[in-house]
């Protein structure tokens, strides 16, 4: 109940009328995936969601056999205008901030046309949000449930369509499992149900660590010094693959989170990960993030494990094995 009752505060801080009622604390936010796709879809059920997309949700979700409606991004996120409301939509699935695997975030426009939508043709929002502490540059959007809730006042419990899923994962420590969803009351009840039948309940020891952190003010003390670190570390990456790869490619430039999305023309990133576990450079293909396995020239990058100097040093080999791949591009960057 104490954990509910801070992780409710943090958001009635920023508008949302929650209550511990209103909350689920989750073996991660995994598990919150895990038990939408009990609770909320059925085989054959349209789902939309960002091309690429988080590969979790895939994962959870794909066993149900719903059908998967990738959206084409931008650098302001998902297309909103291009989802298709003619025809039968289940959930919207979005990342706001920091999307994995692009790195990049929904404008603000954009967040309040998926609100509206939402409303206006009847569908559910399932908003993961496990980066939006580890901002590094850039003013901070508000979550598409607190601009729900300033829609809907005091009606906000009776009509959300939001389940808001969040995690301590990426601000304490992932292998403590600690996550939770936020949402109406009606649906919460089906989430606890759905969540007694897969685990009976989350850790208590791990909830109790991560309520004594949130108390007295552990992690948020903790981000500034992870917003440094990160911060240098995706600089330095940025401008190594200005170095390195230049007009070889295209890259994002995200404003927080852990993830570059870099596109090589003409790659074949499968093949070229062979080659780079070789020479201890490794990635995740971007194929995998697409709902239909399209992106085989894409890749995610991440910059939060490693110390600037190995990550130039990685991004250098990475960018040789490039050149050796396509010696007809262009060499040097802007
Ligand atoms: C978008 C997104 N959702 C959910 C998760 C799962 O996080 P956890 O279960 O550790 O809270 C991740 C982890 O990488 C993620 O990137």
């Amino acid at each position: 109940m104490a954990l509910r009752e801070q992780v409710a505060l943090m958001f009635s801080r920023r508008g949302v009328p929650a209550t511990a009622d209103n909350v689920l604390i989750t073996t991660g936010s995994q598990q919150g995936l895990d038990m939408v796709g009990r609770t909320l879809i059925d085989p054959g059920d349209r789902i939309v969601c960002e091309s690429p997309t988080y590969i979790g949700a895939l994962q959870a979700w794909r066993p149900i056999k719903p059908q998967f409606d990738g959206v084409a991004m931008d650098e302001n996120g998902m297309l909103i205008d291009q989802v298709d409301t003619t025809r039968p939509l289940k959930l919207l699935y979005v990342l706001p901030n920091f999307q994995n695997p692009s790195g990049v975030s929904l404008s603000l426009e954009r967040r309040r046309k998926a609100v509206e939508m939402a409303h206006r043709h009847g569908f559910i929002i399932v908003e993961d949000d496990p980066y939006r502490s580890l901002r590094y540059s850039g003013e901070e959007l508000p979550s598409l449930l607190e601009i729900e809730a300033g829609m809907l006042g005091a009606d906000w419990n009776a009509n959300s369509r939001i389940i808001y899923l969040g995690t301590f994962s990426k601000v304490m420590a992932p292998g403590l499992r600690v996550g939770w969803m936020l949402a109406p009351t009606t649906a919460l009840r089906m989430f606890v149900l759905a969540k007694q039948g897969a685990d009976l309940h989350s850790s208590t020891l791990n909830q109790y660590i991560a309520e004594a952190l949130l108390r007295n003010g552990t992690i948020e003390g903790n981000i500034p010094f992870l917003v440094g670190v990160y911060r240098e570390r995706r600089d330095t990456m940025i401008d190594a693959l200005q170095t390195y790869i230049g007009k070889r490619g295209t890259w994002t430039y995200p404003e927080g989170g852990l993830f570059i999305w870099l596109r090589v023309y003409g790659a074949n990133a499968q093949a070229l990960m062979a080659e780079a576990l070789k020479h201890n450079v490794a990635f995740v293909p971007g194929d995998a993030f697409f709902p239909d396995g399209s992106g085989t020239d894409t890749m995610r990058l991440n910059f939060s494990c490693m110390p600037p100097d190995k990550i130039r040093e990685g991004i250098r080999r990475l960018g040789e094995l490039i050149a050796e791949m396509q010696p007809a591009a262009p060499i040097s960057g802007d």
